[in-house]
C-alpha cells in the first residue's frame, strides 16, 4: 500500500515535471540566425531568398530544403540565414550537408507548430583557382 501511494506520488511528479518542461521549453530556442563560414577575399554572393511558408493550417511543422550549387570551380565560403522572425516563434535553420570549404549547400529549415518559415538566406562562394 505504502510503495502503491509513493509510486502515484512519484507518477505525478514525473507528470508535473512533464508538463513542466513541455510548457517552459516552448516556444524553442530555434529563432536563432544561422551563419556558418566567413567572408573571403575574393567570395561573392551567388544566392540570395527570401524563403517563406505560411504555417499549416493542420498545425504540422513544416520542413522544406534549399540547395545551392556554386558555379564550376567555386567554393561555399559563408551561408547566413537571418530569422525574420525574433520573438521565440521563429523556425530553425540548419546545414544538412556541403557548406563552408564544399562546392554546394544544402540548407534544412524547420517551423515550429503552426508557425511559418521566414528566414532570408545569402550564400557567399569564392574561386577554388
Ligand atoms: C528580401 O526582403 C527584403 C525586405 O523585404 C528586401 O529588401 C530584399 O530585397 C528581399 N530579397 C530578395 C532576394 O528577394
Ligand atoms: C528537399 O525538398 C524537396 C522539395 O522541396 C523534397 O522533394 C526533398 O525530399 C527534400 N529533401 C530532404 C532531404 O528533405
Amino acid at each position: 500500500m505504502k510503495s502503491l501511494l509513493l509510486l502515484l506520488v512519484g507518477t505525478s511528479l514525473f507528470a508535473a515535471a512533464h508538463s513542466f518542461f513541455l510548457i517552459y521549453s516552448q516556444p524553442n530556442s530555434g529563432n536563432h540566425d544561422l551563419i556558418v563560414g566567413g567572408r573571403e577575399y575574393n567570395d561573392r554572393l551567388i544566392y540570395s531568398e527570401n524563403v517563406t511558408e505560411s504555417f499549416q493550417w493542420s498545425g504540422m511543422k513544416l520542413i522544406i530544403n534549399r540547395t545551392v550549387e556554386a558555379p564550376p570551380n567555386f567554393q561555399v565560403t559563408q551561408v547566413k540565414c537571418i530569422n525574420a522572425v525574433q520573438d521565440g516563434t521563429g523556425a530553425e535553420a540548419n546545414i544538412a550537408s556541403g557548406g563552408p570549404g564544399l562546392g554546394w549547400v544544402t540548407i534544412r529549415f524547420k517551423s515550429q507548430r503552426w508557425r511559418g518559415i521566414y528566414f532570408g538566406v545569402e550564400v557567399y562562394a569564392r574561386p577554388t583557382y
